[in-house]
This record gives C-alpha cells, structure tokens and sequence, in this order.
C-alpha cells in the first residue's frame, strides 16, 4: 500500500531515476552481484532517506538483493513527487509527499514501519526514534539499522549512553567514503546548487558566514571562495577555529559576523546558531540557510516574533521584516537547502555513500546474530572496496606496495 501524491507523476520520476543510474556505476556494479547472490533474501527493510532519484537506486539495489523494501522521506520537503510516484508504479510500498504536515509526516514513518522490518536504514534517526518510544511493537523483529548522516549517529549515542539503544546500528556516515566525499564535497557543491537556483543573486564579492567547520561547512566554505566571496567561519571548536584560520578564511564569533555577512550558512547539526540578538544586527537583504540536517539552526521561532510582516518573496524565499524596515531572507524554510531547495548531493557522490549503505545493511542481515546493541563502525573492508571500485570508475589507478616496501613499512 502507498500513501503519495499521484502516482500520474511516475513518467518524470522515473526519467529522472534513469538519469542518475548512468551516473551511479558503482552501486549498479553492487546491484549486478546482488542480483546473482541475492544476500538479503526475504528480508524486509524500511528505508527512510530524502525521497528522490539517487535514494530510489539504492530501493532497486536492495530489491535486486531480494529485500522487500518500504520507502518514505526524512524531510517532508526534500520528497520528490514524482520519484515517489515512480518507485510506487514499480511496486515498491512509498508513504510520503512534498510538503506533508508534521502528522502526516510521522504517520508516513509509522506506515513503512509496518511492513515490521528486520532492518531499518535512516537518516536523522527518526525512524530509530519510533521504535525505540511509541511503537516498539513495530520493531518486534527487528535485527538492527543504518544511520546516514552526523546528526542521526549524534542520537544514536545519545541513546546509547542513556542505555537505550536496543538494536546494533551501524554508522554509516562515520565510513571514509561516506563523509569525507558527501558531507563535504556534496553539501559543498549542492548547498551553493539550492542557494543560487533559489535566489538568483551573484556570489561573487559577498561576505558569506558559514557556521560550522566540519565536513559540511569545510565543504560549503571552499565552493563559497571558489565563487569569488569573502568567507568568515564560526565555530565552538577550538581545532576546527584554527583549522579554518589556516585555510585562509575569517573567524569570528556570530555576534561579529553576523553585523558583516550578505550569506548565512549552518551546517552546524546545533540549535539556534542564528538567533535573536544576531538577526537585530543584520544587514538589509541578509540571506539565511541551513545545510544541517533539522531546521532549528536559524532560529524561525526568534525570526517571526520579532517581525513586523512576514511575505513570499520568491519561490522558497521567505521575507522577515524588521520594526526598522530591513528585510532579511530565509531560503527553504530553514530546512536543508540542498535538499529542500534543490536535488541533494549529485549523482557520483550519492553512488559512494549508498554503496557503502547497501553494503552495510548485507553485513548487518549476515553478522546481526553475534552484534551488540551499539553503534558500529562500517568496517574497514567495505570502505576500502568502495574506494578501489570508484577509482576504477574514475579511470583512476594507484601504485602497490613492493615486498620490500611492505617489510619496510612493517619494520622488519
Ligand atoms: P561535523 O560534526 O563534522 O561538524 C559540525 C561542526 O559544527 C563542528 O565542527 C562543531 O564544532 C560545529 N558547531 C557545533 N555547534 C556550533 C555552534 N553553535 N556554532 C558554530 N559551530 C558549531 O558534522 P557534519 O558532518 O559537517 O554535519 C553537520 C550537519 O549537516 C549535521 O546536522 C548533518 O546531519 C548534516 N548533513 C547535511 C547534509 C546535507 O545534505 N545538507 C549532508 C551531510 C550531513
């Protein structure tokens, strides 16, 4: 059963399923030996990732694997319609559709959760979060998950010290070929993708904030200077502070760069980075995003009431007017702007993390009876595989180490 928008919408979903396929050659490489070995026979997973083309490759690769696979979103606004429509033409159980309420949202989760899944695969741990609160009836068969992104593991632990973490959970972001590719040249490139279609202004010359020196905002704050901006870093992290400093960017606290930026970026995974007292500084025009996964790092609650009118002023840009007539614009509701705005990370990057995702779920359906209820690391040899089979799609090759130098380097 599936609960989306209109299933008329399958065509366009389905084309733009096609176009990132051609550009995701290593998952149809694991696809291919899945198909062959069927390691997830009779398997059943809940999958709860941004609902668009690359997310619809790794639902087939798991099919192809012999799982049965229920599919919804993470963000009720990154859910492609028609991506929707086309993997429910083709079978696959889909609840969501772009722009749900916050209930709609959750009884989305709670429907692909009643296919009662052996694994779950998230992306912000909601889907962990149901389970493990109001319906643990639904993961009563429940062998463990994967977590796709920094702010999902970052609940994981939280419920892991707490003592709460029933189930094994794999970390998939934590994989080198994970974040060290997606979360900083991905959200690099797609977070100035989502910012520019949606503003149509010109980067070049502006002074751009980026909040936040991790992956993301390392990522965000190198294709920000690339466009030719003045780029001023915040951060709460000493290392991370110095880090950006030596790249050769500004630092400052918010409370300074709030008064000079004409762009401000979050990518943070905090709470209320942008706040009251910043907004009352801003500049005239001041453009606000964020690239953290939840839409609480620009404060909405602190923008509304201090507004005196709030406007439409372009497709995905809201206008907060201030007592003293300023304007300052929040792109995408606050909420991921790459995803919310645009069409998330390209195609090459998402065939490296989703491979290493789909790997993961087949060593978790293979090993979940001698793992623990904790957080797990991807394991070293998925990484490297992932690595070797993307260099070998890039054309790419490397040297190997000699026997001599492999003594040498062992010290013998
Ligand atoms: P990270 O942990 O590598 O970096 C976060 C950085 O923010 C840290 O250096 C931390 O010190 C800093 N920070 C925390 N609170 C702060 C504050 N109040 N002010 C200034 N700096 C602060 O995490 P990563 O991987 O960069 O992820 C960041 C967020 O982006 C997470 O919510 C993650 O889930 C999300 N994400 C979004 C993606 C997208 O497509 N938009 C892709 C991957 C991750």
């Amino acid at each position: 059963m599936s609960n989306i928008k209109n299933i008329a919408l399958a065509p366009s979903g389905r084309q733009k399923i096609e176009w990132v396929t051609k550009n995701m050659p290593i998952l149809a490489q694991i696809e291919g030996e899945f198909a062959k070995t069927r390691p997830l026979d009779g398997i059943r997973i809940a999958l709860s990732i941004h609902l668009e083309a690359k997310t619809a490759r790794l639902a087939y690769a798991l099919r192809a694997a012999g799982a049965e696979v229920s599919v919804t979103g993470c963000n009720v606004l990154s859910t492609q319609d028609d991506v929707a429509a086309a993997l429910a033409a083709d079978g696959f159980s889909v609840n969501g559709f772009h722009g749900a309420s916050d209930e709609e949202y959750m009884q989305h989760l709670i429907n692909t959760l009643e296919i009662k899944p052996h694994i779950i695969i998230d992306d912000g741990g909601d889907l962990l979060d149901i389970v493990s609160g109001a319906r643990p009836d639904l993961g009563e068969f429940l062998w463990g998950g994967c977590e796709e992104t920094t702010t999902g593991i970052a609940r994981i632990r939280a419920r892991e010290r707490a003592g709460e973490l029933k189930f094994p959970m794999i970390a998939v972001n934590d994989a080198d070929c994970k974040h060290l590719f997606d979360n900083r040249y991905g959200t690099g490139q797609s977070t100035w993708d989502g910012i520019n279609r949606t503003t149509n202004l010109i980067v070049a010359g502006k002074t751009v904030v980026v909040a936040g020196y991790g992956w993301c905002g390392k990522g965000i704050a190198m294709r920000a200077k690339g466009f030719g901006a003045n780029v001023v870093v915040t951060e709460i992290d000493a290392v991370k502070a110095l880090e950006a400093h030596m790249d050769g960017f500004a630092v400052a606290p918010m409370a300074v760069a709030a008064a000079v930026g004409d762009v401000f970026v979050t990518a943070t995974g905090c709470e209320n980075v942008i706040r009251r007292e910043h907004f009352k500084i801003m500049k005239n025009g001041a453009v606000l995003c964020n690239a953290g996964h939840f839409d609480v790092e620009v404060s909405k609650a602190d923008l509304e009431s201090l507004s005196v009118d709030i406007t439409s002023a372009r497709n995905n840009i809201t206008g907060y007017k201030m007592p003293d007539g300023r304007e300052l614009y929040l792109l995408a509701e606050g909420r991921l702007v790459n995803l919310a705005a645009g069409d998330g990370h390209p195609a090459e990057i998402m065939d490296m993390s989703f491979a290493i995702q789909a790997l993961s779920v087949v060593f978790l359906a293979q090993n979940h009876e001698g793992m623990k209820p904790k957080l797990y690391n991807v394991p070293r040899e998925i990484d490297d595989y992932v690595a070797r089979l993307k260099l070998a799609a890039t054309g790419l090759s490397i040297d190997t180490l000699t026997a001599e130098q492999e003594r040498y380097l062992s010290g013998e």
